[in-house]
């Protein structure tokens, strides 16, 4: 197929590009391509690299009515998602490679591309280095969803090159403190406070990254237990410094860490966690609008900078032979976040009510459009490679 008329992003600046598209890669970009394939006139929309959502929970298992694989890739789709990396604090947890197989057969469900991390109790190193193509072990340095809370953190690091941590405060210090002496390619998950950013400002490396998620950048508590989540919500002065994190590249990435849960559980609460697949991209959207931001950062944040971080395969920028994942974005459309629209299993979410101006129209995953304005196309998605 061919989109024409796109505007996309090239060295700062929007330029009309038509994108030929054959056998889900992108074949050309340019003006005025002429060819007889199927067209889809994007006049007056943007196109982006689709977005690669470093952290969500996509559940499944034993915990399929929280969310499943298919229901959580089709809210991923309709937010402009086109990758996913899923976390392994399952029930049960994935700390085999039995247990990742498994994982692979049931996101055979998913309509976006998938790659997972593999999980930890701190013991099981040699299943841990019989593991292929995953995009880091994670290691949870506090007690959350799960209970994967692991004892015997520095036996992880001294034994796996590459790390993703939920850590919080002090243990945002260990785990860097960990990665220095044995070297590893540190992930730190959902940063939330001044005094993390600080931290982190004083030790960034190229091989130590930070991610920070919507929540923590655009939710203010209301004090009822569906904004419970971990790390729990901070003051203003902590989402400031987050903000200014990501205007000095101090963080490198924005993830949802989608992390659903059923309306009944939130409520009765004591449950950690919150939906955010659907509305990643309309709140980074919405702030470019707001001059909080701009496209070229959003691109780098959710594009370009997992596709470093991870060693992701021929994703995350438009360019010539690279996957045909991408997003067709209206800037201007205005539309309020909806419970009842939401694609999440649990069919709630922390910004229901939200007018946001900036929405993905089309999700377009391996050249197949599986997300057309409010419908989603059934076509499976594939596993994400990593290139290391
Ligand atoms: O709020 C959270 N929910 N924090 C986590 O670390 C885990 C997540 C989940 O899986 O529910
Ligand atoms: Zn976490
Ligand atoms: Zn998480």
């Amino acid at each position: 197929m061919i989109i024409t008329d796109a505007r996309i992003l090239e060295n700062g600046v929007l330029v009309k590009k038509d994108i030929l598209i054959i056998g889900g890669k992108i074949k050309k970009i340019a003006q005025g391509i002429d060819s007889d394939e199927k067209i889809i006139n994007a006049e007056g929309l943007i196109a982006i690299p689709g977005i690669i959502d470093s952290h969500v929970h996509f559940r499944d298992f034993e915990q399929k009515y929280k969310e499943d694989f298919f229901t959580g890739s089709c809210a991923a789709a309709a937010g402009g998602i086109t990758s996913v990396l899923d976390m392994p604090n399952n029930k049960p947890p994935v700390l085999s490679v039995d247990d990742l197989n498994k994982k692979r057969e049931l996101a055979k469900k998913s309509v976006v591309n998938y790659g997972f991390y593999f999980g930890t109790d701190g013991n099981n190193i040699p299943e841990i280095k019989k593991a292929k193509n995953i995009a880091a072990v994670k290691v949870y340095m506090e007690r959350t969803t799960g209970n994967l809370a692991v004892e015997n953190v520095e036996n992880v690091f001294k034994n796996c090159k590459r790390i993703a941590v939920h850590a919080e405060g002090k243990n945002v210090s260990k785990a860097i403190e960990l990665a220095k002496k044995y070297n590893n390619y540190l992930y730190l998950c959902h940063i939330s406070t001044k005094e993390e950013i600080e931290i982190i400002k004083r030790e960034k490396s190229n091989k130590i990254f930070a991610e920070a998620t919507p929540h923590h950048l655009f939710l203010k508590s209301n004090n009822t237990p569906f904004c419970l989540m971990k790390p729990e919500l901070k003051s203003a002065a902590d989402v400031k410094a987050l903000w200014d994190g990501i205007d000095l590249g101090i963080i490198d990435t924005i993830g949802s860490d989608h992390a659903p849960h059923a309306v009944e559980e939130k409520k009765s609460g004591g449950c950690y966690g919150i939906p955010g697949v659907e509305t990643l991209l309309p709140l980074l959207l919405n702030a470019i609008n707001e001059k909080r931001l701009t496209l070229k950062k959003v691109i780098q944040l959710c594009c370009e900078n997992p596709v470093r971080i991870f060693g992701i395969k021929n994703k995350g920028f438009l360019k010539e032979g690279y996957d045909a994942d991408i997003v067709l974005v209206d800037i201007n459309r205005i539309k309020e976040v909806k419970n009842s629209g939401l694609f999440t299993k649990c069919k709630w979410s922390p910004f229901d009510g939200m007018k946001l101006r900036g929405w993905p129209v089309m999700t377009i995953v391996n050249g197949n459009v599986v997300f057309d304005n409010g419908k989603i196309n059934d076509i499976k998605g594939k596993k994400v490679v990593f290139s290391r």
